[in-house]
């Protein structure tokens, strides 16, 4: 398969240890860092804010992949652009104008994604395609870690995938949740490029961070 670049959710990480554990991932081989922002609203859980990401920024320089699932989201993007968000994604459902969204995130000077959640039908990519640098599958319903993937969402990235093809724009294709290195193999196969794994990529500590992320990468 294709060697995908891999994303590791900092939700898996210890938080007590946060910067060590961004450092650590890093160095383990990590291309980007994906942060998972919450609000109890949107999703069913509470995470960080943007002081954490600014904290955490001089701790890597590997791009900023943050995960807005916030609701309303437009009051801040500034806060996250200026903490060190190198990409923003947001949910089509946090906010009443998803154009003028991802809009505002490239004004901010910053990549703007787009996430679908499991069920979001792909047609709402439709009118987005010229301003979106990441699309984003959810092989989950988002809130938590460790869940189960949801394999009905291949079909979504194999989609998405022609979409991008047709669009001939560089878009990355990103899935999130439940990601090993069997599901791994399966999304790369249905044209993902970047894969995000949190409970995958932090299970059995910093010694193991290496060979797990060598795994979902397919190079062992
Ligand atoms: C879920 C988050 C994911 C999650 C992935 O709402 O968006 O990024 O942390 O965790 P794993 O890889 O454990 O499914
Ligand atoms: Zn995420």
């Amino acid at each position: 398969m294709a060697t995908p670049l891999i994303s590791p959710s900092i939700l898996s990480a210890d938080f007590a240890r946060l910067g060590e554990e961004v450092r650590a991932v890093d160095q383990a081989g990590a291309d980007w860092i994906h942060i998972d922002v919450m609000d109890g609203h949107f999703v069913p859980n509470l995470t960080i804010g943007p002081d954490v990401v600014k904290a955490l920024r001089p701790h890597s320089d590997k791009t900023f992949d943050v995960h807005l699932m916030i609701s309303p989201v437009d009051p801040y993007l500034e806060a996250f652009a200026e903490a060190g968000a190198d990409i923003i994604t947001v949910h089509p459902e946090a906010g009443p104008h998803v154009h003028r969204t991802l809009q505002a995130i490239r004004a901010l000077g910053k990549k703007a994604g787009v996430v679908l959640n499991p069920g979001t039908p792909v047609e709402v990519l439709d009118n987005l395609m010229d301003l979106v640098d990441l699309i984003l599958v959810m092989s989950v319903n988002p809130g938590f870690g460790g869940q189960s993937f949801i394999h009905s969402q291949l079909d979504k990235v194999r989609a998405i995938r022609g979409m991008i093809e047709r669009a001939g724009r560089d878009i990355h294709l990103e899935v999130d949740g439940g990601v090993n290195p069997e599901t791994a193999k399966l999304c790369v196969d249905a044209g993902a490029d970047v894969l995000v794994a949190g409970s995958a990529t932090f299970k059995g500590g910093p010694s193991q961070y290496a060979a797990n992320i060598a795994a979902l990468k397919g190079e062992v």
